[in-house]
């Protein structure tokens, strides 16, 4: 199965990938997770994405288009894969499509987290304190000032793909608003719908 999850910034998409990771032993490509690997190995895709990725901002299409097609060509993908945070903008689209076709490769469906601007934020300075009580790193981007641009850029940037993605009687909404084991059911409803 081959599956993007779609979603502003704190909808769950994350959340939920590690879900169908377990029931679908097939692994979450997490572009967000990548990126903050080679920043953190000081590679240079690292140095590049960095300041952006702190100010909130989205990393170049070429960039995210590369590491992507380099991820799906490993041998655990062969199964399938979960686009977690990519395609974001119309080009990454436009680029998901062509990628696969050259790999001879189809997606099955797109399942769109929607949740409220309100609750995005909570979580994510939920998130935040619930790390640094831990005792563990906080993302540097999980503050109200920089979640204002994040979803700022979600709206700019990753919002329009709804309606790309509609017209193509690929998209599925799911409402994320809902606890996450209700919204792991909806999502399974809909795989199973397929
Ligand atoms: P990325 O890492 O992808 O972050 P994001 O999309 O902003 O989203 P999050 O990971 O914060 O949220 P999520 O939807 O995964 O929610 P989660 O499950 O974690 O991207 C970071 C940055 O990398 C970007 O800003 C950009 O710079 C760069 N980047 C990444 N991909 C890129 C691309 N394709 N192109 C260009 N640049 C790119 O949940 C959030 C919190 O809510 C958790 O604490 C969770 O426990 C909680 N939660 C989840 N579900 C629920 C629920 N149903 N009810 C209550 N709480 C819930």
């Amino acid at each position: 199965m081959r599956l993007i999850l779609l979603g502003p910034p704190g909808a769950g998409k994350g959340t939920q990938a590690q879900r169908l990771v377990e029931k679908y032993s097939i692994p979450q490509l997490s572009t967000g997770d990548m990126l903050r690997a080679a920043v953190t190995a000081g590679t240079e895709v690292g140095k590049r994405a960095k300041a952006v990725m702190d100010a909130g901002e989205l990393v170049s299409d070429d960039i995210v288009n590369a590491i992507v097609s380099d991820r799906i060509d490993e041998p655990d993908c062969v199964r399938g894969f979960i686009l977690d945070g990519y395609p974001r903008t119309l080009v990454q689209a436009d680029a998901v499509e062509v990628m696969l076709n050259s790999k001879g490769l189809k997606l099955d469906t797109v399942i769109e987290l929607v949740v409220d601007d309100k609750a995005l934020v909570g979580r994510i300075i939920k998130r935040a304190e619930e790390a640094a009580a831990a005792g563990q790193p906080v993302r540097k981007d999980d503050n109200a000032e920089v979640f204002e641009e994040r979803l700022r850029e979600y709206y700019k940037k990753t919002a329009p793909l709804t309606g790309y993605y509609y017209a193509k009687g690929m998209l599925r909404t799911v409402d994320g608003m809902a606890s996450i084991e209700a919204v792991t059911e909806e999502i399974d409803t809909v795989l199973a719908s397929l």
